[in-house]
């Protein structure tokens, strides 16, 4: 039987995941891409995102240089977290939670250590979505992967506990592109979710939006685009933010880390440009 499932049009806030598989496709045909992911042509197609077919057109110049901007973000925060997760694997974490994964390929595309188990969460459209594609491309992970088809605003934790998550050993946590679209007060109690069942020794990676980009894409915000549904940003002093979360964080720029690697950004620095919304963090001691 045809596996049409994952001809489902992608829709609401999941379609923003196949946006991004599409800009990882497009790093990922470029000569010395900052990472591969072999699968991401895969998702950008099955979605109706193809890279080879032209993208509907902006509004003006201004636009266009806006969303270039998001998918150099993407690029570079993918290979932010790509090196934090080597870092925990290195230091011996061997459970992974991908919070809002969407079309993450990391469980096919990372050298994991045996014993690696990695839990995908992220609503069940999505992750059947992406289901169908891996079929369809014959994908074998390189660790345990588990899907975890769960609302973030529902009793997540206990879908991950029914899953095999052990809070008792460390885990590294990473949400990518995930936090702007949640309220903040919904951040802080993702958090607090995730703080409550991270051992010692755990990581978390996260991606916030950096200060002023919801005033800035305001105008971009036709209905349905990614824009309309961002809802938070960076707070004024992330790293205390964090601390009183339980977390020693290190937080990075955009600009700082695409220079760190060799990807620079050419266009100067804007006034508001202060907190960095790339952080790194690791569970404080008790
Ligand atoms: C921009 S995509 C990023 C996907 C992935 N982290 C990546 O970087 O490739 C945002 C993802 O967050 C998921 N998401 C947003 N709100 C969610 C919620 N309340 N519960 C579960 N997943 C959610 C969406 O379904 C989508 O897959």
């Amino acid at each position: 039987m045809a596996d049409t499932a994952h001809r489902v049009e992608p829709s609401g806030v999941w379609a923003t995941a196949v946006g991004v598989a599409r800009v990882r496709a497009m790093e990922t045909a470029r000569e010395r891409p900052l990472f591969r992911d072999p699968l991401a042509l895969a998702f950008a197609t099955a979605g109706g995102r193809d890279p080879a077919a032209p993208s509907p057109p902006h509004a003006d110049e201004a636009a266009r240089r806006r969303w270039l901007g998001v998918a150099f973000s993407i690029v570079i925060r993918t290979k932010f977290l790509d090196d934090l997760l080597d870092r925990a694997v290195a230091s011996g974490v061997r459970q992974v939670v991908l919070l809002g994964a969407g079309m993450d390929s990391r469980a096919f595309r990372m050298d994991w250590p045996a014993r690696t188990r990695l839990f995908e969460v992220d609503t069940a459209e999505p992750l059947a979505f992406k289901a169908a594609v891996l079929r369809q491309e014959r994908a074998t992970p390189r660790c345990e992967r588990i899907t975890v088809p769960v609302d973030l605003r529902e009793d997540w934790p206990g879908a991950l506990a029914a899953a095999g998550h052990d809070p008792a050993r460390p885990t590294v946590w990473i949400a990518e592109g995930l936090l702007i679209y949640l309220p903040e007060d919904a951040v802080r109690s993702l958090l607090e979710r995730v703080g409550a069942l991270s051992a010692a020794g755990s990581r978390m990676g996260l991606t916030l939006g950096t200060r002023g980009v919801l005033e800035r894409f305001r105008e971009d915000a036709a209905a349905g685009s990614p824009a309309s549904m961002w809802v938070s940003e960076t707070p004024q002093d992330p790293v205390g933010w964090l601390d009183t979360l339980g977390w020693d964080a290190q937080t990075f720029t955009l600009r700082e880390r695409a220079a760190a690697y060799g990807r620079p950004m050419l266009t100067p620095p804007r006034q508001d440009e202060g907190a960095g919304g790339l952080v790194s963090a690791v569970r404080a001691a008790p």
